[in-house]
């Protein structure tokens, strides 16, 4: 706690790192940004995104111009146990887990596939990526984060995600109701993380009821030490669709300033020269981008650089990205859904695609079929696929059937309960042995 007071007091002048989208260069306060830490001011960002926000969408919007991208919110429990390793193919940074389902793929030594939980391009995301923790416990956020600070510019602790799980758990969005749960989070990531690996410390909140619930709680959490907090401009229980709210922004970014840290504005942002116009008026020191980069990633491209490019092009971008760090088809198809309208003719036949190079020649890119059947090949798709033997064959039908009618019966009670946000569930590990098989040995907790 004395160290990361004693940080967050620290005095520097704002002169040094002003770009052309943050205010006028003044004395100010600055939390110091760790050597291998980013400054969030002047930057527009991807929001972090569950789902949307994996490898090949994060490469597409630093291609378009996103300055700096949030991974998806990833939960401390499941990299406490997780392996990194180095995909001699891509040079990916990948961390696997071996899954606990009897059901899950053989590899082909014959043991079972690990299950690549998070991906991280060393090169094109150096200094680049922000990795978001889900969390409700300063120790297991510590040794989680431990794990992958030495790949990251960034450590967020997500303190937003209305889901019943998380704030069941008592993280994400109940972590506003316990400011000095969150706070302790973030002094101990301070300490123990910034001090050791060099990389700053974020938080990603809401609004609370009222301007004055919500000050007392920035003005909290930017005495912890980090150096950047995301305000998602709307408050707990409302719904992405209604409107963000704007007016306790100034507040916040003025907060933020008084003790140093970055103010970056999130909700109904819509592309950068949106982004510019709302930082000036707000004077907040930089913008988050969600739902629009899901669409179009092109959203990050200024006008007078292009502008938007048409759903052919990004989608065509995109794909080239999904083979080249070979991602999940599963999630290759999901990012095209997002991105293709649903008008479009080709919205339909993505839906009957079932391997890359359905994909290529759904979309007619007959230039990417030989880069498509080479990523089948190696993810065992399309042509490629092995067919289960006859008998296993009915097995996992029987397994497969359960699994249906445990869906079911979830999605039916998710429904009881009412859909509370668009934002999904973060991505969990069940571990069957809590005992880490190959973990480092420095994250067991
Ligand atoms: C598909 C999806 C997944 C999301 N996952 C996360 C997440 O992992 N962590 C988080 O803090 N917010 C998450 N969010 C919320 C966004 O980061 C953002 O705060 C919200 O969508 C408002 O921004 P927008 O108006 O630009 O969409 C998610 C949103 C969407 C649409």
């Amino acid at each position: 706690m004395a160290a990361t007071q004693e940080t967050a007091a620290e005095v520097a002048t704002a002169t040094a790192s002003v770009t052309p989208h943050t205010l006028a260069p003044t004395m100010l306060p600055r939390v110091p940004i760790p050597p291998r830490g980013v400054d969030y001011r002047g930057k527009l960002v991807l929001a972090p995104m569950v789902r949307s926000g994996e490898l090949p969408s994060r490469l597409l919007a630093l291609h378009y111009g996103a300055d700096l991208v949030w991974g998806p919110e990833t939960i401390d429990h499941s990299l406490i146990g997780a392996a990194r390793r180095i995909n001699p193919r891509t040079h990916m940074v990948e961390y696997t887990r071996q899954p606990s389902h009897s059901h899950s793929p053989a590899a082909s030594d014959g043991g079972v596939a690990e299950s690549v939980i998070y991906r991280i391009d060393p090169v094109r995301e150096k200094a680049k990526l922000v990795f978001q923790l889900g969390t409700s416990d300063a120790a297991r956020a510590v040794a989680a984060a431990r794990f992958v600070a030495p790949d990251v510019a960034g450590i967020d602790v997500n303190a937003g995600c209305p889901k019943p799980f998380s704030v069941l758990g008592g993280m994400g969005a109940a972590l506003l109701r316990t400011p000095e749960k969150l706070a302790g989070i973030l002094e101990a990531l301070v300490r123990e993380i910034t001090h050791e690996f060099g990389v700053g410390i974020s938080v990603k909140i809401r609004l609370l009821e009222t301007a004055a619930e919500t000050e007392a709680l920035v003005r909290r959490l930017v005495a912890t030490g980090i150096t950047g907090l995301t305000v998602h401009c709307r408050t707990t229980p409302m719904r992405p669709r209604e409107r963000a709210i704007r007016g306790q922004l100034r507040m916040i970014a003025d907060v933020c300033r008084e003790a140093g840290v970055a103010c970056v504005m999130n909700g109904d942002v819509e592309n950068r020269d949106h982004a510019e116009g709302l930082i000036r008026e707000f004077g907040v020191d930089g913008a988050m981008i969600a739902t629009a980069a899901e669409k179009n990633p092109s959203c990050f491209r200024s006008g007078a650089d292009g502008g938007m490019a048409t759903w052919q092009e990004a989608v065509e971008s995109y794909l080239r990205f999904a083979m080249e760090v070979e991602n999940k088809i599963a999630n290759t198809k999901f990012l095209l859904t997002q991105m293709i309208p649903g008008k479009a003719p080709e919205y339909k036949e993505i839906h009957k695609c079932r391997s890359y190079v359905d994909f290529m020649q759904a979309l007619g890119h007959e230039g990417m079929k030989e880069m498509a059947r080479e990523t089948d090949r190696v993810l065992g798709l399309g042509e490629f696929e092995v067919k289960p033997e006859p008998k296993q064959k009915n097995k996992q039908k029987g397994q497969q059937k359960g699994r249906q009618q445990q869906g079911k019966q979830e999605s039916n009670k998710r429904k009881r309960e009412g859909s509370v946000d668009k934002e999904q569930s973060a991505k969990r590990v069940e571990v069957a042995d809590p005992t880490p098989v190959a973990a480092p040995a420095s994250i067991a907790v």
